[in-house]
C-alpha cells in the first residue's frame, strides 16, 4: 500500500490544501463527495482523495475510468472571492499547475490542450473537471477535480481511448510515487491559486500559452451539435479560446472538445 488515510494526513499536515483530508479506498466520484462537503460548509482547502471511483465523472457527461491502485483521483473545495465568469480561470490554472509538476517527470513532453487537458507525448494523461455552486450573491464554492493517470498500464485503458490516453508510467518506463506526486501537485496548485487571488490571471495565461501547441494552428471545437473551426490566436480573460474563422471573424469559445487539425 503506497498510501492510506494516515500516510496522506501525515504528509499534508499544515498545508494550505489538504489541512482536512477525506480519503476513500473506493467511492463514486470525489467531485460528488467534495460537492456534498461544500454544501455542508466544508472549508476551502478540504481535499478528497480516492484510490478508486466507480462513478468517476469526466467533462460533458462522460465517465472517467478509475481503477484502484494506480492513479490519482482527487477533488478540492475552493471558495475564491471572484466573479462567476472569472471562475472559468480556475480549471485553466489547474491545467498549468498539473503540467508544471508533470514536466519534472517527463521534461519537455508535457503540453496543455484547451479547455483543460494535460497531454504527455500528445496523449491525455490528466483530465480536470470543475463544478461551481452559485448563489444569488455569487460563487458559494467551486470543486476542482483532477484525475491523473499515474501507473496505469496500457491494457487497463478501454479500447476506445487506448490510442489517445496514456500514463506517466507508460511514457517514462518507471513506477511513480502517487504520494510524492499528489503532495507536489497541491503545493504547486497553491502557488498558482494564490497568484490568481491577487487578481493576476496574466501569469497563468502566459504559462498556458507557453505550454499549448494550439496557437497558430487550425482547431476544431465541437460542442453538442455545433462545430466551429478557426485558427487559435489566444486565450481570453475568462478562459475562453479565441479563434479566427475563415471569414476573418474573431470568436470566443467557452466550452467544447477541441481537436488540432493542422
Ligand atoms: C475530463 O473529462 O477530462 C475530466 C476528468 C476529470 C476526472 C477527475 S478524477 C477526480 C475527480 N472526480 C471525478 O469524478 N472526476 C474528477
Amino acid at each position: 500500500m503506497d498510501w492510506n488515510k494516515e500516510i496522506l494526513e501525515n504528509n499534508f499536515t499544515g498545508k494550505f490544501f489538504g489541512h482536512k483530508i477525506h480519503y476513500y479506498p473506493e467511492t463514486g466520484s470525489t467531485n460528488d463527495d467534495a460537492f456534498s462537503l461544500g454544501i455542508t460548509g466544508a472549508q476551502e482547502g478540504t481535499v478528497v482523495i480516492a484510490d478508486s471511483q466507480n462513478k468517476g465523472k469526466g467533462r460533458l457527461q462522460r465517465s472517467w475510468h478509475s481503477p484502484s491502485g494506480a492513479n490519482i483521483y482527487t477533488s478540492v473545495i475552493l471558495r475564491p472571492q471572484i466573479t462567476t465568469s472569472e471562475s472559468s480561470r480556475i480549471p485553466i490554472l489547474a491545467g498549468v499547475a498539473v503540467a508544471e509538476v508533470l514536466d519534472k517527470y517527463s521534461p519537455g513532453k508535457i503540453k496543455v490542450k484547451w479547455p483543460n487537458d494535460v497531454l504527455l507525448n500528445s496523449k491525455k494523461v490528466c483530465g480536470i473537471l470543475s463544478q461551481v455552486k452559485i448563489t444569488p450573491k455569487g460563487i458559494d464554492f467551486l470543486v476542482l477535480g483532477i484525475g491523473i493517470n499515474v501507473n496505469m498500464a496500457h491494457n487497463q485503458f478501454s479500447e476506445e481511448i487506448r490510442d489517445s490516453a496514456t500514463s506517466l508510467a507508460i511514457e517514462t518506463g518507471r513506477e511513480i510515487s502517487r504520494l510524492e506526486l499528489i503532495i507536489s501537485l497541491y503545493e504547486n496548485l497553491e502557488k498558482w491559486y494564490k497568484q490568481l487571488l491577487q487578481n493576476e490571471f496574466g501569469p497563468v495565461k502566459e504559462k498556458w500559452l507557453e505550454l499549448t501547441p494550439m496557437i497558430g494552428r487550425t482547431v476544431q471545437v465541437v460542442y453538442k451539435d455545433e462545430t466551429i473551426s478557426g485558427t487559435a490566436t489566444g486565450l481570453d480573460e475568462d478562459g475562453s479560446l479565441i479563434l479566427l474563422t475563415a471569414g476573418n471573424k474573431e470568436i470566443r469559445v467557452l466550452a467544447g472538445d477541441a481537436t488540432i487539425k493542422r
